[in-house]
């Protein structure tokens, strides 16, 4: 049998080479949400300086659910602006267009046939959008999401044999696809042969759930919050802080960390505490007497100082859109070239039939 050449094959015995990171956030909103940011996006930024880095805007995601052909078109494009407003930087990290690169839908089909339905079925992300829409209203896209995920993951892998890790900044409610994640590439490792790394989800302490500022028992989130209830990066400065003297906090008035109890001021010290880098106890002492209000007032000051510089550079890219898809034509050739390899291992693997020259 001759030997499958093995992804990565040029990198192998490089121990010295970095660690990979890989994630994904879908372009269905018109701003990336303070969830987001400090769930993945903020690791995003941070582990390129020690990762290399593939960041990918997932369209193929955003069709699962109904959408209009131009604002997915929009929201690609702003998806994109945003990561690099925030720091990602296009010379060390490759941000890329899921579509631009077809072996996500490929690897997605053969992982598919390695999932069971029933294992697809226990998703509760899947359980909780389906249950909402209906089965007349749910794509069977929506049903297999979590394995084009899946895909989106293990096309980046390293080569098992060098030892390099592959890690995927997320928050909580991610946990479960991740977890599908690491099933398929055992079980695609344990039929073809060792195949993948079986990456580690790199879930943040703190601000792993967001809550939605109306609601602080829910997830902040594009489709389920209101617009009261969620805090946009690009949102104008007056709406901002009227939102966060908005949100809802508990009875009483101290500022203080009580998750059952004071569920929305907890939600709101979690935020601060994670924006500002100050411990909970620390905030709970500098506001120890002074009411909700100025508690409140501040923490808007420190998502604007966060946000405003985003909302700043995010405009000025989008006024050059050449430019932009510039970058991301350079992103969507980084990230081919190991898809590409990765892929023709899978095949190979797989039995399918090369194509002959
Ligand atoms: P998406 O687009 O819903 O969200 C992007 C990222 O934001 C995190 N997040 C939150 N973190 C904390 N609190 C919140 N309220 C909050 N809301 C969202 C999400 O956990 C996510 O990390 N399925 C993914 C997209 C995806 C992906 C991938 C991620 C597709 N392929 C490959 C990683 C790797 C999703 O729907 O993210």
């Amino acid at each position: 049998m001759p030997e499958a050449p093995t992804p990565e094959a040029s990198d192998a015995g490089t121990t010295a080479a970095p660690p990979r990171v890989l994630s994904g956030i879908q372009p269905t909103a018109d701003s990336f949400h303070l969830g987001n940011y400090l769930g993945a996006l903020r690791q995003w930024v941070a582990m390129q300086d020690t990762h290399e880095a593939f960041y990918c805007v997932v369209d193929l995601h955003a069709i699962t659910v109904e959408h209009d052909p131009e604002l997915l078109r929009r929201r690609t494009k702003v998806a994109a602006a945003q990561l690099f407003a925030m720091g990602i930087d296009p010379d060390r990290s490759a941000v890329f267009v899921q579509s631009h690169v077809p072996e996500h839908a490929e690897l997605a089909w053969v992982l598919s046939c390695l999932t069971g339905f029933g294992e697809a079925g226990r998703m509760t992300q899947f359980k909780d959008k389906s249950s909402k829409q209906g089965t007349s209203g749910t794509s069977v896209g929506l049903f297999t999401y979590p394995i084009l995920q899946a895909a989106d993951i293990l096309l980046y892998t390293p080569d098992p044999a060098a030892g390099r890790p592959l890690r995927v900044p997320v928050g909580e409610d991610q946990r479960q696809h991740l977890e599908l994640t690491r099933t398929l590439a055992q079980r695609f490792n344990h039929r073809f042969g060792e195949t993948f790394v079986l990456p580690d989800a790199h879930i943040p302490e703190g601000a792993a759930k967001i809550t939605d500022l109306q609601e602080p028992g829910a997830k902040m989130s594009k489709s389920a919050s209101s617009p009261q209830g969620i805090l946009d990066v690009l949102e104008e400065p007056g709406p901002m802080r009227k939102k966060i003297m908005r949100a809802v906090t508990d009875t009483g008035s101290e500022v203080v960390y009580d998750e059952e109890k004071k569920a929305g001021v907890t939600n709101l010290l979690r935020i601060y505490s994670a924006l500002e880098g100050t411990s909970i106890p620390d905030l709970e002492a500098r506001y120890a007497g002074s009411g909700y209000g100025q508690f409140k007032k501040d923490l808007a000051q420190v998502v604007l100082d966060t946000f405003t510089p985003i909302r700043e550079r995010t405009l000025k890219l989008l006024d050059d859109e050449d430019h932009l898809d510039r970058l991301l034509a350079r992103g969507a050739e980084r990230a081919s070239e190991v898809a590409v390899r990765t892929m023709e291992t899978v095949r190979e693997r797989v039995g399918f039939v090369g194509r002959g020259r």
